[in-house]
């Protein structure tokens, strides 16, 4: 696991830009594994903005995303399609066809599940896998629970989550309290990963995903077993983890 800690939230995302830029350039057909919150929305402002300036091309890129809550439709504000779409595919020069999102409104949101799992196999997983962490560690919605969960599944989000989410909505009320997720399976078969984590409410769970034990109490441990992992915080958020005498390049 390689740590990155900069100096702020701006820096942070200035260096996940050119880390997703350099896979892009690197591999213009690459599969993206994507997320959504608020931790991204600057670096997905810096690749916008690479693209705009012509360093950058996504027209051969796809696109997966980790979530989506169940019950809302992609046209929905609170969507995590709508999200990308506002955050990012509306800006940059990527086919929307490659891009790809759980559909919440599924019927069947089981098998909904299962085909999602399926395509990203037949896209051969992700070349780079952009997480953010919640405050409880979890990846994805992947939440705090008894074991893993490999494949994509609908999940009944804690109430931590649906209180750290509320700020999203007109009240917690509002919040979707289901979401169809990728499981650890699709996360942990990316090439790489870039995990992603600003400011102090994260300094605990890095602390945990990096340095504590493996344990699906933290869903985001489990990347200490991935071969590839990158971590890019910034001081507040990895407070903790320097605190315990990681070594971290600056
Ligand atoms: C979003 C996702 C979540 C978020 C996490 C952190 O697609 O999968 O795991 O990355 O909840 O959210 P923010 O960035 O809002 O703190």
């Amino acid at each position: 696991m390689r740590i990155y800690m900069e100096a702020d939230y701006a820096a942070m995302s200035k260096r996940a830009a050119n880390i997703i830029a350099a896979e892009v350039i690197k591999k213009p057909d690459c599969v993206l594994g994507l997320a959504t919150g608020s931790t991204p929305i600057a670096t997905y402002k810096g690749l916008i903005e690479k693209c705009k300036n012509g360093e950058l091309s996504f027209k051969e890129v796809k696109s997966v995303n980790l979530d989506e809550y169940k019950g809302l439709a992609g046209t929905h504000d609170q969507s995590y399609r709508y999200f990308m779409q506002e955050n990012l595919f509306n800006h940059i020069d990527i086919d929307v066809a490659n891009t790809n999102v759980p559909n919440g409104l599924a019927e069947d949101a089981e098998a909904e599940c299962e085909n999602y799992d399926a395509l990203v196999a037949s896209l051969g997983y992700a070349d780079l896998q952009l997480l953010g962490l919640g405050n409880n560690g979890h990846i994805g919605f992947n939440e705090p629970d008894a074991h893993f969960t490999k494949a994509t599944h609908v999940v009944d989000l804690t109430q931590s989550t649906i209180d750290a989410n509320a700020r999203f909505f007109a009240s917690a009320d509002d919040v979707p309290r289901q979401a169809l997720t990728m499981g650890v399976g699709c996360i942990m078969a990316a090439r790489r990963v870039l995990l992603i984590a600003s400011g102090e409410a994260k300094a605990d769970a890095l602390y945990k995903m990096i340095c504590g034990p493996i344990t699906p109490d933290c869903p985001a441990s489990i990347l200490q077993l991935h071969p590839d992992v990158v971590v890019v915080g910034d001081t507040a958020s990895l407070s903790k983890v320097v605190e315990a005498g990681v070594k971290v390049c600056e």
